[in-house]
């Protein structure tokens, strides 16, 4: 083989594999997603349950009452996830659009909330005003996942999770940190944490997350994808801050309806909680 054609021959296998990646990356971000929502569910159909079983016991109207309220906000609560979810399996996708981020980062907590209460973590939230973000909405929340469950995994004895959001003057773009208070990464390893199939993690905990190296693999690749930055900042025992930097849309540009834009025709008043 000569050496032009033996060069071809080695691209083609790199794009293979490259595509072999990705199709690995997209597989554990929905094995993740299917675990989160299987979790947040089976916790919220205990509280439908016992809420149900309270009411039949209880024939006075308070408690009845009561009941069907709790029930009424666990089912709203179910139908947000299902959005969520569907909202993320429909979007497939590569178009770019402005995307209200604070609204994104509610979307994203909301697939976690039960998981961050249960490890006790504290979602501290630090909002400036920013314009629309022109991104991928679909991929960015998958970044977020990835990020929001690593630090979660830092904190395995519960914590402080700072999301900050502002805009970075200099250059038009947006700024998105996700700060833990967790373990940190030691210095001989953060050049490689964005190496595919780098983890330090023993296997998937016991919520099915982690274990796979592609979390932050697929977060480079997405934010490169959108011509944005991710930079990481760590000090061992003290925690870790990744920051994004994302394109701003043009002024004028309408802003899209949230990836989890009502799928389920639902006439009753949501009820939050
Ligand atoms: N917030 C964080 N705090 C400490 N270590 C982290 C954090 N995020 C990532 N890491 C390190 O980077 C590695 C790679 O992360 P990732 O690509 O998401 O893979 P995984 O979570 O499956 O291990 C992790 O195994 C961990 O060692
Ligand atoms: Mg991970």
């Amino acid at each position: 083989m000569d050496g032009a054609s033996h060069e071809a021959n080695l691209q083609e296998q790199v794009d293979i594999l490259k595509q072999q990646l990705a199709q690995a990356q997209k597989l554990t971000a929905l094995g993740e997603l299917v675990s989160t929502t299987t979790h947040e569910f089976n916790n919220i159909l205990m509280t439908i349950i016992n809420y149900a079983k309270l009411g039949l016991r209880h024939r006075d109207n308070a408690t009845r009452e009561k009941a069907f309220d709790k029930i009424l906000a666990a089912s709203n609560r179910a139908a947000k996830i299902t959005n969520g979810v569907l909202g993320i399996a429909r979007n497939r996708s590569d178009e770019r659009e402005p995307v209200d981020l604070v609204q994104l980062l509610d979307d994203t907590l909301v697939l976690l909330e039960r998981e961050m209460n249960k490890y006790r973590i504290r979602i501290d939230k630090r909002f400036e005003p920013v314009p629309p973000a022109l991104v991928n909405g679909n991929q960015i929340q998958q970044v977020l996942l990835n990020l929001l469950i690593n630090a979660r995994q830092a904190m395995p004895n519960g914590g402080r999770l700072a999301l900050k959001l502002s805009p970075s003057a200099d250059d038009g773009m947006i700024e998105l940190v996700v700060r833990d208070y967790g373990s940190g990464i030691p210095a001989d390893k953060l050049p490689r944490i964005f190496d595919p199939f780098f983890s330090t993690k023993k296997g998937p905990d016991a919520s099915g997350k982690g274990g796979t190296g592609l979390g932050l693999s697929m977060c480079r690749d997405i934010i490169e994808s959108h011509h944005g930055r991710i930079r990481v900042d760590s000090s061992p025992g003290k925690g870790t801050a990744f920051t994004l930097k994302l394109p701003a849309a043009p002024q004028s540009a309408p802003i899209a309806p949230p990836i989890s834009a009502p799928a389920i025709s639902n006439t009753q008043t949501p009820v939050t909680g």
